[in-house]
């Protein structure tokens, strides 16, 4: 006979016990599927480094969501490139922006589906940084008059919830006095709390063009060694009234996502930002690893972590496969 009690193996024995007892599941409508949209039409144009992932007119992207709806996914978040840019970024509030057109025709032709407007100056400014620039870096204060003019003009296209991925100091409160100043009280702020200067966007800038032309962004996003930093930058958002909270990039930073679960109550959500689904990607391409078994995987290590949504190039892969 043997001397074991504990034999924990017993749950793992089928798939039907293993089923039972999981403690973390992946859900479509924590998903959120980040999509970019360009002039034109007819357009469909695939990133070279983020297979699978296009620059979308807005007629095609209007299929595309359709499409995804259909197939299960319940939100979007839009990244607009606009045609022309300038020092400012005023595409980025232009009431004819490609972003603002975007949405409305999202909102006018897909039932159900709740979009996200991405809010930040990046895509839009002929320099590519987040704000304007004052003495060769990006000035704070004069950046926050613009982010909250952007909010209000999303929302008035009809964006569901407002995300500022900027990384300004005071943003939230800027664009929360800005959409209630409008009459959008009700619109919800996901923050772009806690982002990291990572390496990881680099398909990302591709994809939107939006690679600073000089310089970097670590004056405004966060240094990746910073963990109880992380928490301050949440803390201030949450004062400043966010409704959500994110972390970005994801996988590289379940501790950062743990930490953060562990201190607030807010939803929180992790962006699995485009190296991270790159990477994935070509190691699939080349048969170095079983791409759908990582991309679950990496998705359920984030949900473990403490992330109730997440941001995902796979959103519509995996909602398919659930
Ligand atoms: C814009 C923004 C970026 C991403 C989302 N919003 C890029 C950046 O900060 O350079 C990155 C997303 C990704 O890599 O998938 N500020």
């Amino acid at each position: 006979m043997s001397e074991l009690i504990h034999r924990p193996r017993r749950l793992r024995r089928t798939a039907a016990l293993r089923e039972m007892t999981r403690e973390t599941r992946l859900d479509p409508a924590n998903l959120i599927y980040p999509l970019f949209v360009c002039a034109g039409e007819g357009v469909r144009r695939e990133i070279k480094s983020m297979p699978g992932v296009f620059n979308l007119s807005i007629d095609e992207l209007v299929k595309e969501c359709e499409g995804a709806r259909r197939g299960g996914v319940s939100s979007i978040i839009i990244f607009g490139l606009p045609e022309s840019k300038d020092e400012k970024g005023s595409g980025a509030f232009a009431e004819d922006g490609i972003t603002q057109r975007a949405i409305r025709a999202v909102k006018r032709e897909v039932k159900d589906l709740i979009v996200i407007a991405d809010t930040c100056l990046c895509e839009y400014t002929s320099h590519g940084h987040c704000g304007v620039i004052e003495d060769g870096d990006v000035a704070n204060d004069p950046t926050l008059e613009i982010l909250a003019r952007t909010a209000v003009s999303q929302a008035e296209s009809g964006a569901d919830i407002i995300a500022p991925s900027g990384m300004m100091d005071g943003m939230i409160a800027a664009i929360r006095a800005g959409l209630d100043a409008a009459g959008f009280t009700h619109i919800p702020i996901l923050s772009y709390a806690v982002k990291y200067a990572s390496a990881f966007y680099g398909p990302f800038r591709e994809a939107a063009d939006s690679a600073p032309q000089f310089g970097d962004r670590r004056s405004y996003q966060m240094d990746p060694p910073n963990v109880r930093e992380a928490l301050r930058e949440a803390e201030l958002d949450v004062e400043q009234g966010a409704d959500m909270l994110m972390v970005k990039p994801a996988l590289p930073y379940l501790d950062v996502i743990r930490a953060v679960r562990e201190r607030f109550d807010l939803p929180l959500a992790a962006y699995q930002v485009s190296g991270e689904y790159a990477q994935i990607k070509a190691a699939g391409r080349l048969g170095w690893i079983d791409e759908e078994r990582v991309m679950m995987e990496s998705l359920i290590a984030i949900k473990r972590a403490g992330a109730d949504l997440i941001l995902t190039y796979f959103a519509r892969d995996v909602i398919n496969r659930l």
